[in-house]
């Protein structure tokens, strides 16, 4: 069986795409055999952080022709065990992937067989987006210190949460119209919302709101704190961490505390991966280190989710 493992962020442009690429890159030095998966459609750049040339078919091909495997694009990569399969810029965004799209490109995701899977993915709270960040319990969402990275972190979480409870319960179930109900309503309730909806879930039945709670601290997502230039960084990053439990009651874990290098940008430049040019970098280090504590996980579980259904695109528009 795979592991799959997303890669979000609320906010663009804080290391995800050069994270996937060097965690892959120590995953596989470790012995595993990774597939990194584009999923940042529209503004796929992960192969220039592998140093591959942008010039295999990418998951387009997959959507739009009948005949074509995911399988078939997987790339190999100059590192043992490590393969890629391209995004795609010709397309319109993971944001605005159609429903059968997405149902067709998760259940071919989850069938690839490999050790891990990792997932780049676009930034933002937009369901798309969210929805493969929801394939696992403990996906990973990176954020830098700084204060609107950290909220964007936040939105993200709190909008999965809600993602999270609404798949709970079946397409065109009462308790999906609650959701739907509270979140449009903009039933706040600041700090205790999700209290008071699983109190309202409870309403329709004891069980429901007793699922509702249960899904919530079954959802385990880890954090990866990137760019870091100082203490304060942990200082704002553990904020994060109270304000998920005081306002959501999630338990979020920071996995990876990565400094701020120079040797980020050079990579890119040179199209050569840090893993491989300064393995002994303290960025270098913070990868082995986030590898081994992803190895060691024990209950990467799949959450039990209903279907997306249809009827859900409307919804976008909310939250
Ligand atoms: N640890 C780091 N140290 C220095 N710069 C970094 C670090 N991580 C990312 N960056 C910079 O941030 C920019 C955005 O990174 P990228 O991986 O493309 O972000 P995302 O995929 O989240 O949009 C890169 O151009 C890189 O220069
Ligand atoms: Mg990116």
């Amino acid at each position: 069986m795979n592991t799959i493992i997303p890669i979000a962020s609320g906010k663009g442009g804080v290391g995800k795409t050069i994270f996937t690429a060097n965690l892959g890159i120590t995953l596989a030095k470790m012995g595993k055999t990774v597939i990194a998966i584009d999923l940042d459609l529209g503004s796929s750049n992960l192969h220039t952080c592998l140093g591959i040339k942008n010039r295999h078919p990418g998951i387009g091909n997959f959507i739009y022709n009948k005949g074509i495997s995911l399988e078939s694009l997987i790339v190999k990569t100059d590192i043992d065990r490590l393969y890629f399969i391209p995004g795609d810029s010709l397309i319109p965004g993971t944001a605005n992937m159609q429903y059968f799209i997405k149902k067709k490109l998760i259940k071919a995701i989850q069938n690839l067989v490999a050790d891990y899977i990792l997932l780049d993915l676009g930034a933002g709270t937009s369901y798309n987006i969210i929805d493969f960040f929801l394939i696992s319990k403990t996906g990973l969402l990176v954020t830098t210190p700084e204060t609107t990275s950290i909220l964007s972190a936040y939105a993200f979480l709190k909008t999965t949460v809600f993602r999270m409870l609404f798949r709970s319960f079946p397409v065109k179930s009462k308790e999906r119209e609650l959701i739907h109900n509270f979140l449009t309503e903009r039933i706040e309730g600041t700090d205790n919302s999700f209290i008071t909806l699983t109190n309202l879930l409870r309403n329709i039945s004891p069980e429901s709101g007793d699922y509702g709670l249960k899904q919530i601290a079954d959802f385990y997502p880890r954090v990866i704190l990137n760019i870091g230039r100082n203490k304060q960084a942990i200082t704002l990053g553990s904020k994060l961490r109270q304000i998920c439990k005081k306002n959501i009651g999630i338990n979020m874990e920071y996995i990876g505390f990565i400094e701020y290098t120079e040797l980020v940008s050079a990579s890119i430049i040179n199209r050569s991966a840090i893993m491989l040019t300064s393995p002994d970098s303290q960025f270098a280090r913070a990868l082995r280190k986030i590898a081994e504590n992803l190895i060691n996980i024990t209950y990467l579980e799949k959450p039990t989710l209903y279907d997306f259904g249809e009827d859900l695109e409307n919804l976008d528009n909310f939250i």
